[in-house]
């Protein structure tokens, strides 16, 4: 599928079918090419608690304001950031590159985050953010459907899947076989959102 044409598709999905079951191929490659999305520094700061157990999706729908699609899609992915991934042996994301690359990028990623916290969540949440996106689009490209979803109480889901210290939840995306017809499309003009040159 072209990408203009996933992305006019992609639709905040309410309802699923729950008995529809996806392949372990297919979570693999959800996750694989999600993966690909990139990520400051290259660190890819995701860490994805796949949510396959029935109870434990029926306790996250219950502080997830009894929303379906916690229960009733496919997978149920809660996308984490690991805020401390940047200084967890931080060559390794870099060892492909030219030493010369690697020798810059080093110090400069030390720099850029030490006693930084707001900068590193920030940073988290933005690759989190391009993640989901990257998983939403490959999800409509395998012929699925999803949701992106932050109506839940997180403290509440932290607990439930025992979200180490250090780690952060960006939000959750449910993806499976869409069963309803989603409601018209309401976006804002462009010429409004956007400004040339400066605010
Ligand atoms: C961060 C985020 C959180 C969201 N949380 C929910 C949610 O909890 N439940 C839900 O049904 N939709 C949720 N949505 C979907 C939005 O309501 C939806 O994307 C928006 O209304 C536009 O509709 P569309 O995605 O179908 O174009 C969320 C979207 C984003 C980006």
């Amino acid at each position: 599928m072209e990408v203009i044409t996933a992305i006019k598709n992609r639709r905040a999905t309410k309802s699923f079918d729950p008995h529809h079951k996806m392949s372990e191929e297919t979570r693999r490659v959800l996750l694989e090419i999600s993966a690909l999305a990139p990520s400051a520094y290259n660190i890819q700061h995701w860490r994805i608690v796949d949510v396959q157990d029935p109870a434990e999706r029926a306790a996250i729908r219950a502080v997830a304001w009894g929303q379906a699609q916690v229960t009733d899609a496919s997978a149920l992915y809660v996308l984490c950031a690991d805020l401390n991934a940047w200084q967890e042996e931080p060559q390794r994301y870099w060892v492909t590159s030219p030493q010369p690359v690697q020798d810059f990028l080093l110090p400069k990623l030390d720099e850029y985050y030490r006693g930084k916290q707001e900068v590193a969540r920030d940073e988290a949440m933005r690759s989190l953010g391009i993640f989901g996106m990257a998983l939403m689009l490959v999800a409509q490209d395998l012929g699925y459907d999803s949701c992106p979803m932050d109506g839940f109480d997180f403290n509440a889901v932290a607990q439930i899947i025992h979200l180490p210290a250090d780690f952060a939840i960006g939000y959750m995306v449910a993806i499976g076989k869409g069963t309803d017809n989603a409601w018209p499309r309401n976006r804002e003009p462009v010429e409004k959102l956007v400004y040339i040159d400066h605010f």
